[in-house]
Protein backbone atom coordinates (compact mmCIF):
# COMPACT_ATOMS: atom_id res chain seq x y z
CA UNK A 1 0.00 0.00 0.00
CA UNK A 2 1.03 3.44 -0.71
CA UNK A 3 -0.02 6.01 2.03
CA UNK A 4 -0.17 9.12 1.90
CA UNK A 5 0.07 10.80 5.68
CA UNK A 6 -0.94 13.98 6.26
CA UNK A 7 -0.11 15.94 8.84
CA UNK A 8 2.52 13.38 9.61
CA UNK A 9 5.36 15.54 11.50
CA UNK A 10 2.73 16.02 14.20
CA UNK A 11 2.40 14.34 17.35
CA UNK A 12 0.36 11.19 16.67
CA UNK A 13 1.07 11.65 12.84
CA UNK A 14 4.54 10.67 13.20
CA UNK A 15 4.09 7.93 15.21
CA UNK A 16 1.62 6.38 12.58
CA UNK A 17 4.43 6.92 10.38
CA UNK A 18 7.09 5.33 12.07
CA UNK A 19 4.40 2.38 12.98
CA UNK A 20 3.40 1.82 9.80
CA UNK A 21 7.31 1.59 7.79
CA UNK A 22 8.15 -0.80 10.54
CA UNK A 23 5.73 -2.93 10.67
CA UNK A 24 4.65 -2.93 7.05
CA UNK A 25 7.21 -3.95 5.11
CA UNK A 26 5.68 -3.70 1.73
CA UNK A 27 4.02 -0.25 2.44
CA UNK A 28 5.33 3.11 1.32
CA UNK A 29 4.63 6.56 2.89
CA UNK A 30 4.53 10.31 1.59
CA UNK A 31 3.69 12.98 4.22
CA UNK A 32 2.13 16.00 3.49
CA UNK A 33 2.71 18.41 6.27
CA UNK A 34 2.62 22.41 6.56
CA UNK A 35 5.26 22.09 9.45
CA UNK A 36 2.88 24.98 11.29
CA UNK A 37 4.13 25.28 14.79
CA UNK A 38 3.44 21.84 15.83
CA UNK A 39 4.86 20.18 12.97
CA UNK A 40 8.12 19.00 13.62
CA UNK A 41 10.31 17.34 11.30
CA UNK A 42 13.00 15.82 14.34
CA UNK A 43 9.87 14.07 15.10
CA UNK A 44 10.49 11.76 11.27
CA UNK A 45 14.23 11.64 11.97
CA UNK A 46 13.90 7.86 12.35
CA UNK A 47 12.71 7.17 8.97
CA UNK A 48 14.10 10.23 6.56
CA UNK A 49 16.72 7.80 5.16
CA UNK A 50 14.59 4.88 4.40
CA UNK A 51 13.79 4.88 0.53
CA UNK A 52 10.33 3.79 1.28
CA UNK A 53 9.76 7.32 3.24
CA UNK A 54 9.37 10.74 1.16
CA UNK A 55 7.99 14.18 2.53
CA UNK A 56 6.32 16.86 0.85
CA UNK A 57 5.97 20.21 2.65
CA UNK A 58 2.35 21.59 1.41
CA UNK A 59 -0.82 22.86 2.86
CA UNK A 60 -3.56 20.14 2.47
CA UNK A 61 -6.31 22.67 1.03
CA UNK A 62 -3.81 23.46 -1.48
CA UNK A 63 -6.16 21.53 -3.95
CA UNK A 64 -3.23 21.40 -6.92
CA UNK A 65 -1.09 19.81 -4.13
CA UNK A 66 -3.45 17.22 -2.93
CA UNK A 67 -4.30 16.36 -6.88
CA UNK A 68 -0.94 15.06 -7.69
CA UNK A 69 0.00 13.18 -4.25
CA UNK A 70 -3.31 11.38 -4.53
CA UNK A 71 -2.67 9.91 -7.59
CA UNK A 72 0.63 8.47 -6.74
CA UNK A 73 -0.79 7.17 -3.64
CA UNK A 74 -3.39 4.02 -3.04
CA UNK A 75 -4.92 5.53 0.33
CA UNK A 76 -5.22 8.91 1.88
CA UNK A 77 -4.71 9.03 6.13
CA UNK A 78 -5.66 12.40 7.30
CA UNK A 79 -3.75 13.59 10.80
CA UNK A 80 -3.13 17.03 9.10
CA UNK A 81 -5.15 19.49 11.86
CA UNK A 82 -5.07 22.35 13.90
CA UNK A 83 -5.64 20.56 17.05
CA UNK A 84 -4.98 22.89 20.05
CA UNK A 85 -8.33 23.69 21.81
CA UNK A 86 -7.03 26.67 23.77
CA UNK A 87 -5.82 28.37 20.61
CA UNK A 88 -9.31 27.53 18.75
CA UNK A 89 -11.06 29.64 21.35
CA UNK A 90 -8.74 32.23 20.85
CA UNK A 91 -8.76 32.30 16.93
CA UNK A 92 -10.80 29.86 14.95
CA UNK A 93 -10.20 30.28 11.74
CA UNK A 94 -7.10 28.68 10.91
CA UNK A 95 -9.11 25.42 12.61
CA UNK A 96 -11.88 25.94 10.19
CA UNK A 97 -9.55 25.92 7.26
CA UNK A 98 -7.46 23.24 7.86
CA UNK A 99 -10.04 20.63 9.70
CA UNK A 100 -12.77 21.55 7.38
CA UNK A 101 -11.99 23.21 3.93
CA UNK A 102 -8.34 20.99 4.26
CA UNK A 103 -10.15 17.70 4.35
CA UNK A 104 -12.71 18.79 1.89
CA UNK A 105 -9.55 19.22 -0.29
CA UNK A 106 -8.21 15.71 0.28
CA UNK A 107 -12.05 13.68 -0.23
CA UNK A 108 -11.99 15.61 -3.55
CA UNK A 109 -8.19 14.81 -4.25
CA UNK A 110 -9.15 11.00 -3.59
CA UNK A 111 -12.44 10.90 -5.08
CA UNK A 112 -10.97 12.26 -8.20
CA UNK A 113 -8.16 9.43 -8.04
CA UNK A 114 -10.48 6.54 -7.46
CA UNK A 115 -8.97 5.71 -4.44
CA UNK A 116 -11.20 2.95 -2.59
CA UNK A 117 -10.49 3.95 1.46
CA UNK A 118 -9.72 6.73 3.19
CA UNK A 119 -9.09 7.07 6.60
CA UNK A 120 -10.32 10.30 8.14
CA UNK A 121 -8.58 11.02 11.87
CA UNK A 122 -11.55 12.56 14.43
CA UNK A 123 -11.88 12.77 18.16
CA UNK A 124 -13.94 11.88 21.08
CA UNK A 125 -14.29 15.64 21.09
CA UNK A 126 -17.19 15.50 18.64
CA UNK A 127 -19.44 13.83 20.83
CA UNK A 128 -19.71 16.83 23.31
CA UNK A 129 -19.52 16.13 27.20
CA UNK A 130 -20.46 13.25 28.09
CA UNK A 131 -21.59 13.45 32.24
CA UNK A 132 -22.45 9.40 32.59
CA UNK A 133 -21.59 6.47 30.35
CA UNK A 134 -19.34 6.20 27.79
CA UNK A 135 -20.32 7.29 23.83
CA UNK A 136 -20.48 5.01 21.23
CA UNK A 137 -20.31 5.42 17.53
CA UNK A 138 -23.76 6.02 16.77
CA UNK A 139 -24.47 8.85 19.62
CA UNK A 140 -25.23 12.18 17.89
CA UNK A 141 -22.35 14.99 17.07
CA UNK A 142 -22.37 17.26 19.60
CA UNK A 143 -19.06 19.53 19.45
CA UNK A 144 -18.87 22.49 22.09
CA UNK A 145 -15.47 24.09 21.22
CA UNK A 146 -14.78 25.96 17.72
CA UNK A 147 -12.21 22.76 17.62
CA UNK A 148 -14.44 20.20 18.18
CA UNK A 149 -16.81 22.00 15.79
CA UNK A 150 -14.19 22.21 13.34
CA UNK A 151 -13.59 18.28 13.66
CA UNK A 152 -17.49 17.51 13.47
CA UNK A 153 -17.39 19.43 10.53
CA UNK A 154 -14.63 17.65 8.64
CA UNK A 155 -16.71 14.70 9.72
CA UNK A 156 -19.58 15.56 8.12
CA UNK A 157 -17.95 16.18 5.13
CA UNK A 158 -17.01 12.61 5.22
CA UNK A 159 -20.50 11.33 6.06
CA UNK A 160 -21.80 13.69 2.76
CA UNK A 161 -19.42 12.01 0.41
CA UNK A 162 -20.09 8.46 1.67
CA UNK A 163 -23.65 8.86 1.19
CA UNK A 164 -23.71 10.81 -2.14
CA UNK A 165 -20.99 9.26 -3.88
CA UNK A 166 -20.81 5.71 -1.93
CA UNK A 167 -16.78 7.21 -0.84
CA UNK A 168 -15.32 4.38 0.77
CA UNK A 169 -14.30 6.68 3.64
CA UNK A 170 -13.30 5.28 7.37
CA UNK A 171 -13.14 7.91 10.55
CA UNK A 172 -11.46 6.83 13.87
CA UNK A 173 -12.74 8.90 16.62
CA UNK A 174 -9.86 8.60 19.11
CA UNK A 175 -9.33 10.02 22.84
CA UNK A 176 -7.19 12.33 24.33
CA UNK A 177 -3.71 10.93 23.32
CA UNK A 178 -0.41 11.43 25.04
CA UNK A 179 3.14 10.04 25.11
CA UNK A 180 6.52 10.82 23.21
CA UNK A 181 6.86 13.84 20.72
CA UNK A 182 3.72 15.84 21.35
CA UNK A 183 4.54 19.51 21.45
CA UNK A 184 4.04 20.88 25.39
CA UNK A 185 1.16 22.58 25.19
CA UNK A 186 -0.99 19.96 25.66
CA UNK A 187 -1.44 18.92 29.49
CA UNK A 188 0.64 15.91 29.78
CA UNK A 189 3.80 17.10 28.17
CA UNK A 190 3.10 20.92 29.47
CA UNK A 191 2.97 19.84 33.03
CA UNK A 192 6.17 17.15 32.37
CA UNK A 193 8.11 20.29 31.20
CA UNK A 194 7.12 22.57 33.57
CA UNK A 195 7.75 20.19 36.61
CA UNK A 196 11.21 19.29 34.99
CA UNK A 197 11.75 23.33 35.54
CA UNK A 198 9.89 23.36 38.78
CA UNK A 199 7.50 26.03 37.05
CA UNK A 200 3.59 25.91 38.17
CA UNK A 201 1.11 23.02 36.63
CA UNK A 202 -1.58 25.22 35.61
CA UNK A 203 -4.83 23.37 36.23
CA UNK A 204 -8.22 24.77 34.72
CA UNK A 205 -11.02 25.43 37.16
CA UNK A 206 -11.02 22.79 40.25
CA UNK A 207 -9.03 20.56 37.90
CA UNK A 208 -11.85 17.75 38.31
CA UNK A 209 -12.82 17.62 34.71
CA UNK A 210 -11.93 14.03 33.25
CA UNK A 211 -10.82 13.23 29.57
CA UNK A 212 -10.20 9.25 28.41
CA UNK A 213 -6.47 9.44 28.45
CA UNK A 214 -4.68 6.51 25.67
CA UNK A 215 -1.30 5.96 24.97
CA UNK A 216 -0.06 7.37 21.36
CA UNK A 217 1.24 4.01 20.19
CA UNK A 218 -2.29 2.33 20.96
CA UNK A 219 -4.18 5.13 19.35
CA UNK A 220 -1.58 4.11 16.34
CA UNK A 221 -2.42 -0.02 16.06
CA UNK A 222 -6.24 1.59 16.63
CA UNK A 223 -6.34 3.79 13.91
CA UNK A 224 -3.83 0.89 11.36
CA UNK A 225 -6.37 -1.89 12.58
CA UNK A 226 -9.54 0.33 11.05
CA UNK A 227 -7.48 1.04 8.55
CA UNK A 228 -6.76 -2.34 7.31
CA UNK A 229 -9.52 -4.36 9.00
CA UNK A 230 -12.25 -1.73 9.25
CA UNK A 231 -15.85 -1.46 6.89
CA UNK A 232 -16.18 1.52 4.55
CA UNK A 233 -18.48 3.95 5.95
CA UNK A 234 -18.14 2.84 9.32
CA UNK A 235 -17.07 5.13 12.15
CA UNK A 236 -14.65 3.85 15.11
CA UNK A 237 -14.09 4.62 18.80
CA UNK A 238 -10.48 4.46 20.19
CA UNK A 239 -10.25 4.15 23.46
CA UNK A 240 -8.59 2.81 26.12
CA UNK A 241 -10.61 3.49 28.97
CA UNK A 242 -8.15 5.68 30.91
CA UNK A 243 -10.03 8.67 32.96
CA UNK A 244 -7.93 10.71 35.15
CA UNK A 245 -9.23 14.28 36.07
CA UNK A 246 -7.03 17.25 35.48
CA UNK A 247 -5.67 17.56 39.02
CA UNK A 248 -4.95 13.71 39.50
CA UNK A 249 -2.89 14.00 36.05
CA UNK A 250 -0.99 17.03 38.00
CA UNK A 251 -0.26 14.81 40.81
CA UNK A 252 0.83 11.89 39.26
CA UNK A 253 3.57 14.00 37.10
CA UNK A 254 4.67 15.61 40.24
CA UNK A 255 5.37 12.19 42.40
CA UNK A 256 6.72 10.45 39.18
CA UNK A 257 9.27 13.24 39.13
CA UNK A 258 9.60 13.71 42.85
CA UNK A 259 9.01 17.27 43.14
CA UNK A 260 6.51 19.17 45.76
CA UNK A 261 2.41 19.27 45.32
CA UNK A 262 2.70 22.98 45.60
CA UNK A 263 3.90 23.61 42.21
CA UNK A 264 0.17 22.71 41.69
CA UNK A 265 -1.18 25.98 40.58
CA UNK A 266 -5.32 26.60 39.75
CA UNK A 267 -5.47 29.15 37.14
CA UNK A 268 -9.17 30.76 35.64
CA UNK A 269 -11.19 27.47 33.77
CA UNK A 270 -11.36 27.02 30.00
CA UNK A 271 -14.35 28.73 28.49
CA UNK A 272 -17.02 25.97 27.59
CA UNK A 273 -14.62 23.60 29.40
CA UNK A 274 -15.97 20.14 29.09
CA UNK A 275 -16.48 18.23 31.85
CA UNK A 276 -16.23 14.08 30.82
CA UNK A 277 -15.29 12.37 27.58
CA UNK A 278 -15.32 8.34 27.74
CA UNK A 279 -15.62 6.19 24.79
CA UNK A 280 -16.67 2.74 24.01
CA UNK A 281 -14.31 1.05 22.08
CA UNK A 282 -16.26 -2.24 21.49
CA UNK A 283 -16.79 -2.22 17.87
CA UNK A 284 -12.89 -1.59 17.49
CA UNK A 285 -12.13 -4.26 20.01
CA UNK A 286 -14.23 -6.90 18.13
CA UNK A 287 -12.05 -5.93 15.15
CA UNK A 288 -9.19 -7.74 17.37
CA UNK A 289 -7.50 -4.24 18.61
CA UNK A 290 -6.88 -3.79 22.63
CA UNK A 291 -4.58 -0.84 24.18
CA UNK A 292 -1.44 -2.58 25.92
CA UNK A 293 -0.51 0.64 27.84
CA UNK A 294 -2.36 1.34 30.59
CA UNK A 295 -2.00 5.06 32.48
CA UNK A 296 -0.08 4.50 34.93
CA UNK A 297 2.77 2.51 32.90
CA UNK A 298 2.06 5.34 29.87
CA UNK A 299 2.86 8.13 32.04
CA UNK A 300 5.94 6.80 33.36
CA UNK A 301 7.38 6.37 30.07
CA UNK A 302 6.06 9.50 28.97
CA UNK A 303 7.72 11.36 32.00
CA UNK A 304 11.23 9.30 30.80
CA UNK A 305 11.07 10.17 27.47
CA UNK A 306 10.75 14.14 27.83
CA UNK A 307 13.31 13.68 30.70
CA UNK A 308 16.01 11.94 28.40
CA UNK A 309 14.93 14.36 25.46
CA UNK A 310 15.52 17.68 26.38
CA UNK A 311 17.04 18.79 23.30
CA UNK A 312 13.57 17.94 21.32
CA UNK A 313 11.00 20.37 23.41
CA UNK A 314 13.35 23.06 24.61
CA UNK A 315 13.68 24.22 21.86
CA UNK A 316 10.19 24.48 21.16
CA UNK A 317 9.56 26.47 25.09
CA UNK A 318 10.86 29.70 23.32
CA UNK A 319 9.32 32.87 21.90
CA UNK A 320 5.86 32.32 20.50
CA UNK A 321 5.34 29.45 22.95
CA UNK A 322 5.34 31.66 25.76
CA UNK A 323 3.37 34.15 23.85
CA UNK A 324 0.45 32.29 23.95
CA UNK A 325 1.30 30.77 27.07
CA UNK A 326 1.06 34.67 28.72
CA UNK A 327 -2.50 35.11 26.86
CA UNK A 328 -3.91 31.96 27.82
CA UNK A 329 -3.37 31.31 31.50
CA UNK A 330 -5.42 34.01 33.64
CA UNK A 331 -5.25 33.63 37.36
CA UNK A 332 -8.49 31.80 38.95
CA UNK A 333 -10.21 35.39 40.12
CA UNK A 334 -9.71 37.53 36.91
CA UNK A 335 -12.40 38.02 34.79
CA UNK A 336 -10.29 38.83 31.94
CA UNK A 337 -9.59 36.82 29.00
P1 LIG B 1 -0.43 17.98 16.13
O1 LIG B 1 -0.92 19.37 16.33
O2 LIG B 1 0.70 17.46 16.94
O3 LIG B 1 -0.02 17.77 14.60
C1 LIG B 1 -0.75 18.28 13.53
C2 LIG B 1 0.11 18.20 12.29
O4 LIG B 1 -0.66 18.68 11.18
C3 LIG B 1 1.37 19.09 12.37
O5 LIG B 1 2.49 18.38 11.88
C4 LIG B 1 1.04 20.27 11.47
O6 LIG B 1 2.18 20.88 10.88
C5 LIG B 1 0.13 19.61 10.43
N1 LIG B 1 -0.78 20.55 9.77
C6 LIG B 1 -1.57 21.48 10.36
N2 LIG B 1 -2.26 22.16 9.43
C7 LIG B 1 -1.92 21.61 8.22
C8 LIG B 1 -2.32 21.87 6.89
N3 LIG B 1 -3.21 22.84 6.59
N4 LIG B 1 -1.78 21.13 5.90
C9 LIG B 1 -0.86 20.16 6.19
N5 LIG B 1 -0.44 19.88 7.44
C10 LIG B 1 -0.97 20.60 8.44
O7 LIG B 1 -1.73 17.08 16.29
P2 LIG B 1 -1.89 15.61 16.88
O8 LIG B 1 -2.12 15.72 18.33
O9 LIG B 1 -0.82 14.73 16.36
O10 LIG B 1 -3.28 15.19 16.21
C11 LIG B 1 -3.31 14.58 14.93
C12 LIG B 1 -4.73 14.31 14.53
O11 LIG B 1 -5.36 13.49 15.50
C13 LIG B 1 -5.61 15.56 14.43
O12 LIG B 1 -6.48 15.40 13.36
C14 LIG B 1 -6.36 15.59 15.76
O13 LIG B 1 -7.60 16.24 15.60
C15 LIG B 1 -6.54 14.11 15.99
N6 LIG B 1 -6.64 13.70 17.39
C16 LIG B 1 -5.75 14.13 18.32
C17 LIG B 1 -5.84 13.67 19.63
C18 LIG B 1 -4.88 14.13 20.70
O14 LIG B 1 -5.16 13.88 21.87
N7 LIG B 1 -3.79 14.75 20.39
C19 LIG B 1 -6.87 12.78 19.97
C20 LIG B 1 -7.79 12.36 18.99
C21 LIG B 1 -7.65 12.82 17.70
O1 LIG C 1 -9.87 14.02 23.52
C1 LIG C 1 -9.18 14.17 22.33
C2 LIG C 1 -8.59 15.55 22.26
O2 LIG C 1 -7.64 15.62 23.30
C3 LIG C 1 -7.96 15.86 20.92
O3 LIG C 1 -8.94 15.86 19.91
C4 LIG C 1 -7.25 17.22 20.95
O4 LIG C 1 -6.55 17.43 19.74
C5 LIG C 1 -6.26 17.21 22.10
O5 LIG C 1 -5.66 18.49 22.22
C6 LIG C 1 -6.95 16.83 23.40
O6 LIG C 1 -7.87 17.89 23.78
P1 LIG C 1 -8.07 18.30 25.31
O7 LIG C 1 -8.64 19.66 25.37
O8 LIG C 1 -8.73 17.21 26.06
O9 LIG C 1 -6.52 18.28 25.76
P2 LIG C 1 -5.68 19.28 26.66
O10 LIG C 1 -4.36 18.65 26.92
O11 LIG C 1 -5.68 20.67 26.13
O12 LIG C 1 -6.52 19.29 28.02
C7 LIG C 1 -6.74 18.08 28.74
C8 LIG C 1 -7.47 18.41 30.04
O13 LIG C 1 -6.57 19.12 30.89
C9 LIG C 1 -8.68 19.31 29.88
O14 LIG C 1 -9.65 18.96 30.85
C10 LIG C 1 -8.14 20.70 30.17
C11 LIG C 1 -7.07 20.41 31.20
N1 LIG C 1 -5.90 21.34 31.15
C12 LIG C 1 -5.26 21.49 29.96
C13 LIG C 1 -4.17 22.31 29.85
C14 LIG C 1 -3.45 22.49 28.53
C15 LIG C 1 -5.47 21.98 32.30
O15 LIG C 1 -6.05 21.84 33.39
N2 LIG C 1 -4.38 22.81 32.19
C16 LIG C 1 -3.73 23.01 31.03
O16 LIG C 1 -2.73 23.77 31.00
Amino acid sequence: MRLLVTGGAGFIGSEFVRMTLGEHPEDAVVVLDKLTYAGNLRNLESVRADARFRFVHGDIGDAGAVGGLARECDVIVNFAAESHVDRSLEAPGQFILTDVYGTYALLEAARAAGHERFLQVSTDEVYGEVAVGRSQEVDPLRPRSPYSASKAGGEMLVQAYRASYGFPAIVTRGSNTYGWYQYPEKIIPLFITNAIDDEPLPIYGDGSAVRDYIFVSDHCRGIDMALRQGTPGEDYNVGARGEVSGVNVADAVLRLLGKAADLKQFVRDRPGHDRRYALDSSKLRALGWQPEVGFDEGLERAVRWYVDNQDWWRPLKSGDFWDFYRRNYKPLQSGAR
